[in-house]
Protein backbone atom coordinates (compact mmCIF):
# COMPACT_ATOMS: atom_id res chain seq x y z
CA UNK A 1 0.00 0.00 0.00
CA UNK A 2 2.33 2.25 1.40
CA UNK A 3 4.96 1.65 -2.04
CA UNK A 4 1.09 2.01 -4.40
CA UNK A 5 0.83 5.73 -2.92
CA UNK A 6 4.46 6.54 -3.34
CA UNK A 7 4.23 5.47 -6.85
CA UNK A 8 0.69 7.59 -7.32
CA UNK A 9 2.40 10.41 -5.75
CA UNK A 10 5.96 10.36 -7.77
CA UNK A 11 4.07 10.27 -10.91
CA UNK A 12 1.48 13.36 -10.11
CA UNK A 13 4.82 14.94 -9.32
CA UNK A 14 6.39 13.90 -12.79
CA UNK A 15 2.99 14.62 -15.39
CA UNK A 16 2.63 17.99 -13.33
CA UNK A 17 5.91 19.02 -14.49
CA UNK A 18 5.22 17.68 -17.80
CA UNK A 19 2.11 19.52 -18.49
CA UNK A 20 3.24 22.75 -16.50
CA UNK A 21 0.51 22.16 -13.82
CA UNK A 22 -0.07 24.04 -10.76
CA UNK A 23 -2.49 22.13 -8.08
CA UNK A 24 -4.41 24.41 -6.15
CA UNK A 25 -6.92 22.69 -3.28
CA UNK A 26 -9.22 23.95 -1.07
CA UNK A 27 -8.96 24.00 2.53
CA UNK A 28 -11.52 21.44 3.21
CA UNK A 29 -10.16 18.57 1.09
CA UNK A 30 -8.35 15.38 1.89
CA UNK A 31 -5.38 15.69 3.88
CA UNK A 32 -3.14 13.66 1.48
CA UNK A 33 -4.58 16.03 -1.51
CA UNK A 34 -3.52 19.34 0.62
CA UNK A 35 -0.19 17.57 1.27
CA UNK A 36 0.54 17.57 -2.35
CA UNK A 37 -1.04 20.71 -3.44
CA UNK A 38 0.90 23.98 -4.61
CA UNK A 39 -0.88 26.37 -2.54
CA UNK A 40 -4.28 25.76 -0.10
CA UNK A 41 -6.35 28.28 0.82
CA UNK A 42 -9.88 29.64 0.76
CA UNK A 43 -11.69 30.66 -2.02
CA UNK A 44 -10.52 34.50 -1.77
CA UNK A 45 -6.44 32.72 -1.69
CA UNK A 46 -7.40 30.40 -4.45
CA UNK A 47 -8.38 33.22 -6.92
CA UNK A 48 -5.70 35.24 -5.87
CA UNK A 49 -3.45 32.33 -6.96
CA UNK A 50 -5.68 31.10 -10.11
CA UNK A 51 -4.85 34.94 -11.29
CA UNK A 52 -1.34 35.25 -11.16
CA UNK A 53 0.29 32.07 -11.66
CA UNK A 54 1.92 31.23 -14.66
CA UNK A 55 1.37 27.46 -15.18
CA UNK A 56 -0.13 26.51 -18.30
CA UNK A 57 -2.98 24.49 -16.88
CA UNK A 58 -4.67 24.71 -13.21
CA UNK A 59 -5.84 21.56 -11.77
CA UNK A 60 -8.16 22.35 -9.09
CA UNK A 61 -9.20 20.13 -5.99
CA UNK A 62 -12.20 21.73 -4.86
CA UNK A 63 -15.79 22.62 -6.14
CA UNK A 64 -16.98 23.15 -9.34
CA UNK A 65 -17.59 27.38 -8.98
CA UNK A 66 -13.82 27.40 -7.76
CA UNK A 67 -12.71 26.26 -10.96
CA UNK A 68 -15.04 28.17 -13.18
CA UNK A 69 -13.57 31.32 -11.14
CA UNK A 70 -10.41 30.53 -12.02
CA UNK A 71 -11.37 29.96 -15.88
CA UNK A 72 -12.97 33.30 -15.53
CA UNK A 73 -9.54 34.87 -13.96
CA UNK A 74 -7.24 32.66 -16.65
CA UNK A 75 -8.87 32.45 -20.51
CA UNK A 76 -5.54 31.48 -21.74
CA UNK A 77 -5.07 28.11 -19.24
CA UNK A 78 -6.65 24.77 -18.86
CA UNK A 79 -8.83 24.79 -16.16
CA UNK A 80 -8.99 20.71 -15.10
CA UNK A 81 -11.58 19.32 -12.06
CA UNK A 82 -10.54 15.85 -11.25
CA UNK A 83 -14.09 15.18 -10.43
CA UNK A 84 -16.89 16.21 -12.44
CA UNK A 85 -19.35 15.97 -9.97
CA UNK A 86 -17.30 18.23 -7.31
CA UNK A 87 -20.39 20.60 -7.12
CA UNK A 88 -21.15 23.20 -4.44
CA UNK A 89 -25.27 22.68 -3.48
CA UNK A 90 -25.28 25.78 -2.43
CA UNK A 91 -24.42 27.55 -5.59
CA UNK A 92 -26.87 25.93 -7.40
CA UNK A 93 -29.66 26.62 -4.64
CA UNK A 94 -30.19 30.54 -7.12
CA UNK A 95 -29.87 30.27 -11.14
CA UNK A 96 -29.19 32.96 -13.32
CA UNK A 97 -32.76 33.18 -14.40
CA UNK A 98 -34.25 33.85 -10.88
CA UNK A 99 -31.45 36.41 -9.89
CA UNK A 100 -32.82 38.05 -13.12
CA UNK A 101 -36.30 37.95 -11.84
CA UNK A 102 -34.99 39.01 -8.01
CA UNK A 103 -33.65 42.22 -10.36
CA UNK A 104 -36.38 43.07 -12.14
CA UNK A 105 -38.75 43.15 -9.06
CA UNK A 106 -35.86 45.20 -7.37
CA UNK A 107 -34.30 47.86 -10.02
CA UNK A 108 -32.68 50.46 -8.05
CA UNK A 109 -30.61 47.67 -6.50
CA UNK A 110 -26.80 46.55 -6.75
CA UNK A 111 -26.43 42.55 -6.62
CA UNK A 112 -23.40 41.65 -4.19
CA UNK A 113 -22.98 37.38 -5.03
CA UNK A 114 -21.08 35.44 -2.86
CA UNK A 115 -17.89 33.65 -4.71
CA UNK A 116 -20.22 29.49 -3.99
CA UNK A 117 -22.61 30.91 -7.54
CA UNK A 118 -22.57 29.78 -10.95
CA UNK A 119 -20.33 31.71 -13.40
CA UNK A 120 -24.03 33.08 -14.60
CA UNK A 121 -24.56 34.19 -11.80
CA UNK A 122 -21.69 36.06 -11.14
CA UNK A 123 -22.12 37.45 -14.54
CA UNK A 124 -25.77 39.37 -13.48
CA UNK A 125 -24.08 40.49 -10.87
CA UNK A 126 -22.49 44.07 -9.62
CA UNK A 127 -19.82 42.24 -7.60
CA UNK A 128 -18.57 38.93 -5.84
CA UNK A 129 -17.40 38.57 -2.33
CA UNK A 130 -16.34 35.45 -0.31
CA UNK A 131 -16.54 35.19 3.13
CA UNK A 132 -13.24 36.44 3.81
CA UNK A 133 -14.01 40.25 2.35
CA UNK A 134 -17.89 40.12 2.30
CA UNK A 135 -18.06 42.66 5.67
CA UNK A 136 -15.93 44.73 4.16
CA UNK A 137 -17.09 44.92 0.30
CA UNK A 138 -20.85 45.36 1.70
CA UNK A 139 -19.56 48.21 3.48
CA UNK A 140 -17.84 50.27 0.22
CA UNK A 141 -21.56 49.75 -1.50
CA UNK A 142 -23.86 50.46 1.10
CA UNK A 143 -24.05 53.93 0.55
CA UNK A 144 -24.41 53.99 -2.87
CA UNK A 145 -28.18 51.93 -3.44
CA UNK A 146 -30.39 48.63 -1.84
CA UNK A 147 -28.25 45.79 -1.86
CA UNK A 148 -29.23 41.93 -3.18
CA UNK A 149 -27.13 39.46 -1.45
CA UNK A 150 -27.24 36.16 -2.47
CA UNK A 151 -27.05 33.66 -1.86
CA UNK A 152 -26.35 31.82 1.86
CA UNK A 153 -28.94 33.64 3.82
CA UNK A 154 -26.75 33.37 7.03
CA UNK A 155 -23.67 34.99 5.51
CA UNK A 156 -25.94 37.56 4.51
CA UNK A 157 -27.51 37.95 8.37
CA UNK A 158 -24.08 38.19 9.59
CA UNK A 159 -22.56 40.55 7.16
CA UNK A 160 -26.01 42.64 7.48
CA UNK A 161 -25.29 42.56 11.73
CA UNK A 162 -21.54 43.74 10.95
CA UNK A 163 -22.46 46.45 8.40
CA UNK A 164 -26.07 47.92 9.05
CA UNK A 165 -27.13 46.75 5.79
CA UNK A 166 -30.68 45.70 5.16
CA UNK A 167 -29.89 43.66 2.63
CA UNK A 168 -32.57 41.74 -0.15
CA UNK A 169 -31.38 38.25 1.00
CA UNK A 170 -32.08 34.64 -0.82
CA UNK A 171 -32.81 31.71 0.81
CA UNK A 172 -29.74 29.48 -0.18
CA UNK A 173 -27.47 28.33 2.64
CA UNK A 174 -24.77 25.31 2.67
CA UNK A 175 -25.46 22.26 3.56
CA UNK A 176 -22.63 21.38 5.65
CA UNK A 177 -22.68 24.26 8.36
CA UNK A 178 -26.55 23.86 8.76
CA UNK A 179 -24.99 20.66 10.40
CA UNK A 180 -23.22 22.31 13.21
CA UNK A 181 -25.74 23.20 15.89
CA UNK A 182 -25.78 25.63 18.67
CA UNK A 183 -26.03 22.78 21.55
CA UNK A 184 -22.53 21.32 19.60
CA UNK A 185 -20.65 24.35 20.84
CA UNK A 186 -22.20 24.73 24.07
CA UNK A 187 -21.15 20.57 24.62
CA UNK A 188 -17.41 21.13 23.44
CA UNK A 189 -17.37 23.78 25.18
CA UNK A 190 -18.31 22.30 28.78
CA UNK A 191 -15.38 19.27 27.43
CA UNK A 192 -13.11 21.92 26.75
CA UNK A 193 -13.43 25.05 29.03
CA UNK A 194 -9.98 26.83 27.72
CA UNK A 195 -10.56 26.51 24.21
CA UNK A 196 -11.88 29.75 21.99
CA UNK A 197 -14.72 28.76 19.83
CA UNK A 198 -14.27 29.90 15.66
CA UNK A 199 -17.07 29.32 13.46
CA UNK A 200 -17.45 30.19 10.07
CA UNK A 201 -19.97 32.92 8.93
CA UNK A 202 -21.54 30.36 6.26
CA UNK A 203 -22.93 29.21 10.22
CA UNK A 204 -26.38 29.25 11.46
CA UNK A 205 -27.15 32.57 13.47
CA UNK A 206 -27.12 30.78 17.26
CA UNK A 207 -23.66 29.30 16.51
CA UNK A 208 -22.59 32.46 15.26
CA UNK A 209 -23.68 34.37 18.38
CA UNK A 210 -21.76 31.55 20.89
CA UNK A 211 -18.04 31.67 18.95
CA UNK A 212 -15.93 33.95 20.14
CA UNK A 213 -14.60 34.70 16.65
CA UNK A 214 -16.64 34.11 13.22
CA UNK A 215 -13.81 33.41 10.65
CA UNK A 216 -13.28 32.56 6.93
CA UNK A 217 -11.23 29.44 6.62
CA UNK A 218 -8.38 31.55 5.34
CA UNK A 219 -8.65 33.73 8.79
CA UNK A 220 -8.89 30.76 10.99
CA UNK A 221 -5.68 29.45 9.29
CA UNK A 222 -3.97 33.03 9.67
CA UNK A 223 -5.25 33.40 13.23
CA UNK A 224 -4.18 29.83 14.68
CA UNK A 225 -0.54 31.60 14.25
CA UNK A 226 -0.83 34.20 15.72
CA UNK A 227 -3.32 33.57 18.54
CA UNK A 228 -1.89 32.95 21.89
CA UNK A 229 -5.08 30.53 23.01
CA UNK A 230 -3.76 27.05 22.89
CA UNK A 231 -7.29 25.04 22.54
CA UNK A 232 -9.94 25.91 20.08
CA UNK A 233 -13.18 24.59 18.91
CA UNK A 234 -13.57 25.11 15.21
CA UNK A 235 -16.94 25.06 13.64
CA UNK A 236 -16.48 24.41 10.32
CA UNK A 237 -16.21 21.50 7.63
CA UNK A 238 -13.29 19.39 9.51
CA UNK A 239 -10.64 19.06 6.72
CA UNK A 240 -9.53 22.03 7.99
CA UNK A 241 -8.69 20.56 11.06
CA UNK A 242 -5.27 18.99 8.81
CA UNK A 243 -3.98 21.96 8.11
CA UNK A 244 -4.80 23.92 11.25
CA UNK A 245 -2.96 21.03 13.41
CA UNK A 246 -0.26 20.51 10.63
CA UNK A 247 1.21 24.46 10.69
CA UNK A 248 0.25 24.73 14.76
CA UNK A 249 1.44 21.09 16.35
CA UNK A 250 1.42 22.30 19.90
CA UNK A 251 -1.67 23.52 19.73
CA UNK A 252 -4.82 21.26 20.17
CA UNK A 253 -8.05 22.22 17.63
CA UNK A 254 -11.46 20.24 18.23
CA UNK A 255 -14.43 20.00 15.82
CA UNK A 256 -17.60 21.59 16.64
CA UNK A 257 -19.12 18.63 14.86
CA UNK A 258 -17.96 15.28 13.67
CA UNK A 259 -20.64 15.48 10.88
CA UNK A 260 -19.43 18.65 9.34
CA UNK A 261 -18.26 16.89 6.33
CA UNK A 262 -18.95 18.20 2.55
CA UNK A 263 -19.33 15.59 0.63
CA UNK A 264 -18.51 17.12 -2.59
CA UNK A 265 -15.40 18.34 -1.05
CA UNK A 266 -14.03 14.77 -0.25
CA UNK A 267 -14.99 13.29 -4.07
CA UNK A 268 -11.18 14.53 -5.30
CA UNK A 269 -8.32 11.95 -4.30
CA UNK A 270 -4.93 11.30 -5.52
CA UNK A 271 -5.77 8.92 -8.08
CA UNK A 272 -8.30 11.06 -9.31
CA UNK A 273 -5.59 14.21 -9.54
CA UNK A 274 -3.59 11.37 -11.66
CA UNK A 275 -6.12 10.47 -14.06
CA UNK A 276 -6.35 14.21 -14.48
CA UNK A 277 -3.07 15.08 -15.72
CA UNK A 278 -2.76 11.96 -17.72
CA UNK A 279 -6.31 12.56 -19.64
CA UNK A 280 -6.33 16.54 -19.36
CA UNK A 281 -10.16 15.80 -18.11
CA UNK A 282 -12.65 17.44 -16.63
CA UNK A 283 -11.77 20.58 -18.34
CA UNK A 284 -13.87 23.61 -17.20
CA UNK A 285 -14.91 26.05 -19.68
CA UNK A 286 -17.62 28.88 -19.57
CA UNK A 287 -18.95 30.12 -22.43
CA UNK A 288 -16.96 33.24 -23.66
CA UNK A 289 -20.33 35.85 -23.53
CA UNK A 290 -21.17 34.64 -19.90
CA UNK A 291 -16.96 34.82 -19.27
CA UNK A 292 -16.63 38.14 -19.96
CA UNK A 293 -19.45 39.43 -18.10
CA UNK A 294 -18.76 37.23 -14.65
CA UNK A 295 -15.47 38.23 -15.13
CA UNK A 296 -16.29 41.56 -14.45
CA UNK A 297 -17.87 41.44 -11.16
CA UNK A 298 -14.91 39.23 -9.76
CA UNK A 299 -12.08 41.79 -10.89
CA UNK A 300 -13.91 44.42 -9.29
CA UNK A 301 -13.88 42.34 -5.80
CA UNK A 302 -9.79 42.35 -6.39
CA UNK A 303 -10.37 46.09 -7.23
CA UNK A 304 -11.94 46.47 -3.74
CA UNK A 305 -10.13 44.19 -1.12
P1 LIG B 1 -13.86 29.94 2.48
O1 LIG B 1 -12.78 28.91 2.41
O2 LIG B 1 -13.65 31.03 1.48
O3 LIG B 1 -14.01 30.46 3.87
O4 LIG B 1 -15.24 29.26 2.05
C1 LIG B 1 -15.75 28.18 2.71
C2 LIG B 1 -16.58 27.33 1.86
O5 LIG B 1 -17.58 26.79 2.26
C3 LIG B 1 -16.14 27.08 0.50
O6 LIG B 1 -17.03 26.31 -0.17
FE1 LIG C 1 -20.65 24.39 -0.80
FE2 LIG C 1 -20.80 24.16 1.83
FE3 LIG C 1 -19.47 22.34 0.48
FE4 LIG C 1 -18.50 24.82 0.73
S1 LIG C 1 -18.80 23.35 2.36
S2 LIG C 1 -18.60 23.59 -1.14
S3 LIG C 1 -20.40 26.03 0.70
S4 LIG C 1 -21.67 22.77 0.32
Amino acid sequence: MKRYLDELIENIKRLKIKRKAIILAHNYQLPEVQDIADYVGDSLGLSLTAGSTDAKVILFCGVRFMAETASILCSDKIVLLPDINAVCPMADMITADRLRELKKNNPEASVLSYINSSAEVKAESDVCCTSGNAVMLAHSLKDSRRIIFISDKYLANYVALKTNCNFITWDGYCPTHVKILAEDILIKRKSHPRAEVWVHPECRPEVISLADRVLSTGGMCKYAKETDSQEIIVGTEIGILHRLQKENPEKKFYPASEIAICPNMKLTTLDKILWALEDMRYKIDVPETVKFKAKRSVKRMLQLI
